[in-house]
């Protein structure tokens, strides 16, 4: 039995060692699907896999598919390990995120991962963007290139929400982080929501602003699921409490990054962000109140730049926001 022991004994040494050089988000509690989460549409489009800890969305010509967190939550943090459907996948939209758009029609919060699916041998395309209050008037996009390809393997996705921060993390690194400022007011998400995994077609604006149509000779297109965590405050809804109590947790929820994960966030960015609403002068003259301007990302995001850098062209995205998965299923039907 000693051949067990030993694997065993440097399996968990690596562990520990992952945890002191990854921070804290590895050692949340990992949920079964049916712990944490209900299907939300497309019936048998949702898989549960036999082991209760994995999901497969699929999209066919019938319909997409999508599940939706048990609880609302009021800060924490979220996150899942997604590989997205490989090929062909022009219109395809896989998204991760936070909303409260069904509890709040005019002022809803919403924090997005979003997949824009992309023609065959071109990579696969990452958005993140928040709402508060409504604000769907003011997108706060971000978007950037992978260094692996997302539909190979999984890869961890995840949000820190606090009162006063959001970051956004891909295997545990972070990727943005956008700050709290008095005058964000409103727009900083500030009401509970719940969590969303959706598959749909994106047809109209998600590649190349629809110019690449989804192909269902290519479907189903699947995207896999695992490793649930939502560690957060779980609110009441008819209560609507608006604090989250930290001391309840055994394993306290991050109160923001590291200098090392900042170190390694700006890193990333430098190599890896392609668009970032911050320098978008043809939808904002003026940045707005919370772009903390980095000399280097603007040197090179330029081209959304034509006041100060007089070469501008239109950049491609459409704003776009999840209230109404269903809406959005049933109207590409
Ligand atoms: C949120 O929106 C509602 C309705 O539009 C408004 O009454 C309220 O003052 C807003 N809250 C904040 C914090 O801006």
């Amino acid at each position: 039995m000693v051949f067990f022991r030993i694997p065993f004994l440097f399996a968990s040494f690596l562990c520990f060692f992952s945890l002191l050089v990854s921070g804290s988000s590895r050692n949340f509690p990992i949920l079964d699907f049916e712990e944490g989460y209900n299907p939300l549409f497309g019936d048998d489009n949702l898989v549960l896999l036999k082991d209760g800890k994995s999901v497969h969305l699929h999209l066919d010509e019938r319909t997409g598919s999508g599940f939706v967190s048990q609880d609302l939550y009021l800060h924490g943090f979220f996150s899942a390990s997604i590989k997205l459907p490989s090929d062909y996948t022009a219109g395809v939209v896989v998204a991760f995120y936070m909303s409260n758009g069904d509890m709040f029609a005019k002022n809803h919060d919403e924090i997005d991962f979003e997949f824009l699916g992309n023609i065959r041998g071109k990579d696969w395309r990452i958005q993140t963007n928040i709402y508060g209050n409504g604000s769907t008037s003011i997108g706060r996009e971000e978007r950037y290139g992978l260094w692996f390809d997302p539909s190979e393997d999984f890869h961890e996705y995840s949000i820190l929400w606090t009162e006063s921060l959001i970051i956004f993390y891909v295997d545990n690194v972070p990727i943005r982080e956008v700050k709290r400022t008095a005058t964000m007011g409103g727009d900083f998400p500030s009401k509970p929501m719940t969590l969303y995994a959706t598959i749909w077609d994106g047809s109209t604006w998600a590649t190349n602003g629809g110019k690449y149509k989804v192909n269902y000779k290519y479907a189903p297109y699947i995207a896999e699921f695992s490793n649930f965590i939502l560690h957060g405050c779980a609110v009441d809804p008819t209560e609507q409490s608006s604090s989250c109590d930290h001391s309840q947790k055994s394993i306290p929820i991050p109160s923001g990054m590291t200098p090392s994960q900042r170190a390694k966030m700006e890193s990333l960015r430098k190599k890896h962000l392609t668009y970032s609403y911050c320098y978008d002068r043809i939808r904002y003259k003026t940045p707005p109140s919370e772009c903390v301007i980095n000399p280097d990302e603007a040197e090179r995001l330029r081209i959304f730049d034509p006041v100060t850098f007089g070469k501008g062209r239109r950049h491609r995205g459409k704003i776009h926001h999840h209230s109404h998965p269903r809406q959005a299923e049933s109207a590409s039907a």
